[in-house]
């Protein structure tokens, strides 16, 4: 599979980072919720609140740097042609859409360091480096943030489930192979 995006399919490049992000999204939405719900000094598979925190805070950190990545690869590369089974507003609530996704995986990890920096909470960078704060306790700002954090969060749910409920109507329902498009290894 060539690296770069053609016109009627995505490259390799493209296919991993879209999979890389979700794979890291789920980490994220497992993580946040177990790390808000153990309580101090209990263990969930044997790591503990702190150890969540710490993962969440530092994959948090790595997917932003990803995105960034993505981004960048999406203005080098053209972007294929339009599955020709997708109807004019599907194409139109699907541009919007993924324009939304990409500024959720942008608010996500920078309300997240804001409210952790803000609060003076810190982070460890997987448990071995702190990492130096450049912005100082402010309290009005953690608060924000953390409230914008928790918010998006649900808002990716709400903007992912026309993404993934219009891959899954094409591909089971109306049989047009849609998700080949995206899928690893897939032939178009
Ligand atoms: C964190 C979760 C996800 C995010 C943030 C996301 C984001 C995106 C974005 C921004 C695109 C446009 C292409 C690009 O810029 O790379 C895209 C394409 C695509 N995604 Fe996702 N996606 C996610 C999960 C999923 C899942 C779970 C599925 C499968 C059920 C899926 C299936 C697809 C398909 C088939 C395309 C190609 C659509 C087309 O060609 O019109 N995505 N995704
Ligand atoms: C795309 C990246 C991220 C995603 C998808 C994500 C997702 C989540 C989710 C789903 C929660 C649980 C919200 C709830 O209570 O219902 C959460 C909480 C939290 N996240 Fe993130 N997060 C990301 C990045 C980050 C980063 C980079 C940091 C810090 C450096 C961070 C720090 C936190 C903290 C401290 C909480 C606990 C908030 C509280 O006190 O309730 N997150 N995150």
């Amino acid at each position: 599979m060539p690296l770069q995006n053609s016109t009627t399919r995505y490259g390799s490049v493209t296919r991993f980072l879209h999979w890389a992000v979700f794979l890291f999204f789920v980490h994220q939405y497992l993580g946040g919720n177990f790390m808000t719900r153990i309580e101090g000094g209990h263990t969930l598979f044997g790591l503990t609140q702190g150890n969540y925190y710490d993962w969440h805070k530092s994959i948090g950190l790595v997917l932003l740097l990803l995105v960034v990545v993505r981004i960048v690869w999406r203005k080098l590369t053209s972007l294929p042609d339009w599955a020709p089974t997708l109807t004019p507003a599907e194409r139109t609530i699907s541009h919007w859409n993924e324009t939304l996704l990409y500024a959720c995986m942008i608010l996500m990890p920078v309300t997240g360091y804001l409210f952790v920096m803000a609060g003076d909470y810190g982070i460890k960078l997987f448990g071995l480096y702190d990492l130096f704060n450049p912005i100082g306790k402010q309290a009005w700002l953690a608060d924000v943030a953390r409230v914008a954090h928790i918010v998006i969060s649900y808002v990716v749910v709400v903007v992912l489930s026309w993404h993934v409920g219009l891959g899954l109507k094409h591909h089971i329902f109306d049989r047009d192979g849609f998700l080949r498009r995206m899928l690893p290894f897939s032939k178009p």
